[in-house]
């Protein structure tokens, strides 16, 4: 599958872009592990236009984790042709992605993410308007509505369609060279499941010919398989199914190229995986380019932004009377310390399968 002139791979897999998640640390280990493409974290197209320092680091790409997209978000045409331009000029992304989606209030509130999904014509226009902007290849990530009077037909668009059907055409039309969907309203935040019928029906509308990359609720090979057998989609994106496993991409891709899972991956080397993302996170929170303040570049700094994959990783789940070492865990400030708990977790893990 090609995404403009980008090649893929067959049934690819891909990173979702994550705030405070997908960090190029984490970017990098996802990639290793066979992810078709990575997404940053979204990226505010005022805060790079002010030269915010967070916002500066988030652009920052590593040749090794290519293909990946940069992601922003913005309420106007102006500031999103301006920041699409310096991403451009300073990440040299392979894709730029821009985010229609995002739920949380003070983004969709101020009209910016998913609040542009009650803006049409704006929404169209800052795409067109980016579009034009760049040669990198623009995308966008968007949900399948606002609320549930969107997913009604008639709705506000047309009188015959789902509003995300004519959407799409839309945004095609304006030059996106792919688009993804979470199965979702921007009502539903994280809630109920998923509606893949309607990214499939967006993806087997006849006047579509970019690719369509379902998102929403993927957490297992077995589902990632059945998106593309069943909705026909071009490529699977997959968010917090990674959290503190990036090694799922081993798994799914091995499955997906196979039709098996793969058996070689053992408790060390999970482990052992986690440390590297420890490792990787503090070296980029220490690293001299690194465009935080002083105060920040600290190895606390590395440790606290790897704690939300910690807390999340599958590895400690179901573990009788770990709730202490889970605790320990997410308090520890040095490194030292953090591998010294991962190392006690490991053997308390391994005694409770027996291996
Ligand atoms: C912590 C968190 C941060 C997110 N940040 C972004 C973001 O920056 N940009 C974006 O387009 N979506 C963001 N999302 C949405 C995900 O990309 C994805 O669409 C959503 O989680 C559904 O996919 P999943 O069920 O595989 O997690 C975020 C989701 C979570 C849980």
């Amino acid at each position: 599958m090609k995404i403009a002139d980008i090649d893929l791979g067959n049934r690819p897999v891909v990173l979702a872009p994550m705030e405070d998640v997908t960090d190029q640390a984490f970017r990098l280990l996802c990639k290793e592990f066979g992810a078709s493409m990575v997404y940053s974290e979204f990226v505010s197209a005022d805060a790079l236009i002010r030269s915010v320092n967070r916002s500066l680091e988030k652009i920052k790409v590593d040749d090794n984790e290519r293909p990946v997209a940069i992601q922003i978000y913005g309420r106007d045409v102006e500031s999103m042709v301006e920041a699409a331009k310096i991403v451009e000029a300073e990440a040299r992304p392979d894709i730029l992605d821009i985010n229609f989606g995002c739920p949380v209030k003070k983004v969709a509130g101020k009209g910016a993410g998913s609040g542009m999904l009650k803006n049409v014509p704006l929404l169209l226009d800052i795409t067109k308007a980016v579009v034009d902007a760049v040669k990198v290849p623009v995308t966008v990530k968007t949900r399948l509505g606002w609320d549930c009077d969107d997913l009604k037909v008639p709705n506000r668009l047309s009188d015959e369609r789902a509003f995300v059907v004519e959407l799409a055409e839309r945004l095609q039309d304006c030059g996106i060279k792919a688009l993804t969907l979470h199965g979702r309203t921007r009502s539903q935040m994280y809630q109920g499941e998923a509606d893949w019928t309607l990214i499939g029906e967006v993806k087997n509308n006849p006047r579509m010919t970019i690719p369509i990359i379902g998102n929403g609720d993927i957490c297992t090979a077995e589902q990632a398989e059945n998106a593309f057998n069943t909705y026909g989609v071009d490529a699977v994106m997959i968010g917090r199914a990674t959290f503190g496993q990036p090694w799922l991409f081993k798994d799914v891709r091995t499955y997906l190229d196979t039709g098996k899972h793969d058996d070689t991956m053992t408790l060390d080397w999970k482990f052992d995986v986690l440390k590297r993302q420890v490792e990787k996170s503090v070296e980029y929170s220490l690293r001299e380019d690194n465009a935080l303040k002083e105060r920040k570049r600290t190895e606390l700094g590395g440790i606290i932004h790897v704690r939300r994959h910690l807390a999340n990783s599958p590895l400690f789940k179901g573990i009788p009377d770990f709730k202490q070492t889970r605790i320990k865990i997410l308090q520890a400030e040095s490194k030292d310390a953090l591998f010294a708990l991962l190392d006690e977790a490991k053997e308390k893990i391994s005694s409770f399968y027996g291996i």
